[in-house]
């Protein structure tokens, strides 16, 4: 257990050490918004949120989480949902990790990801919740902007259509499916989860960060409606 000031033992720092530099084998070049950096703020945000939980956080399953809750995403492998959760039980159990720790990382790397704005995922356990949210902060403000933009470019799809309605999905199968924008997907996704956040610590952040979108979204309208000087 690493709880606030419970120091990780020698095995786990191995366990980390080792996951790390899977992870950065497997995202090192990703440009679809899951590259290494993604990994590395959101690692470093869930355990600063971890921390600010209180002493029975344990710090070593939400760093593991962290890392891995990008591994196998299925929006590019192929559309197996349930993929990231197996390699995570899987790489954590080959480098000798514990059945019960694997399950636990595992859990969490299944619920972290966003299902569509209708759906529902529940987080459980606070390790978990404080992952979630470091995931959706990164989703959020000036990052969060940018990774959109990336993610569209590699998509091929528009910035913006004004003929083009965003939807509420109702449905993960709906919201993997889609055919959109990138503003669209402020609608869609970016915009809700300043209300989807898990902690306290979460929520203060992302109040900042929900500003920030509305605020270019206000401007790129502005820009958009060219009118007579
Ligand atoms: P996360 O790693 O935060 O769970 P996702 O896997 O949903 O995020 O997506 C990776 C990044 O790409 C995020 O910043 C997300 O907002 C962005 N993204 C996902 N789908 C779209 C889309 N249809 N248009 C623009 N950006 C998107
Ligand atoms: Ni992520």
């Amino acid at each position: 257990m690493s709880g606030v000031g419970k120091v990780l033992s020698d095995r786990q720092r191995e366990i980390i050490s080792r996951t790390e530099s899977h992870v950065k084998d497997v995202l090192r070049d990703d440009s679809t918004g899951h590259d290494w950096w993604h990994i590395a703020r959101v690692r470093k945000m869930a355990l600063a949120i971890g921390r600010a939980e209180g002493e029975d956080v344990d710090l070593y399953v939400v760093e593991l989480a962290a890392l891995l809750h990008d591994i196998s995403d299925y929006k590019f492998n192929g559309g197996d949902l349930e993929k990231g959760t197996r390699v995570s039980f899987e790489w954590l159990s080959m480098i000798g990790e514990s059945e019960g720790t694997a399950r636990r990382v595992a859990e969490i790397v299944d619920t972290t990801s966003f299902k569509g704005a209708g759906v529902s995922s529940v987080m459980s356990t606070v390790e978990g919740k404080a992952v979630q949210d470091a995931d959706y902060l990164d989703a959020m403000g000036a990052i969060g902007i940018g990774r959109a933009f990336a993610y569209g470019g590699y998509k091929g799809q528009p910035m913006y259509d004004p003929d083009i309605a965003s939807v509420e999905h109702r449905s993960r199968d709906e919201y993997i499916r889609r055919n959109g924008t990138t503003i669209n997907h402020f609608y869609e996704k970016l915009l809700l989860l300043k209300d989807r956040m898990n902690t306290e610590a979460g929520r203060m952040l992302a109040n900042k960060r929900h500003a920030i979108l509305e605020e270019f979204l206000d401007q790129f309208m502005v820009e958009w409606d060219v009118r007579d000087l």
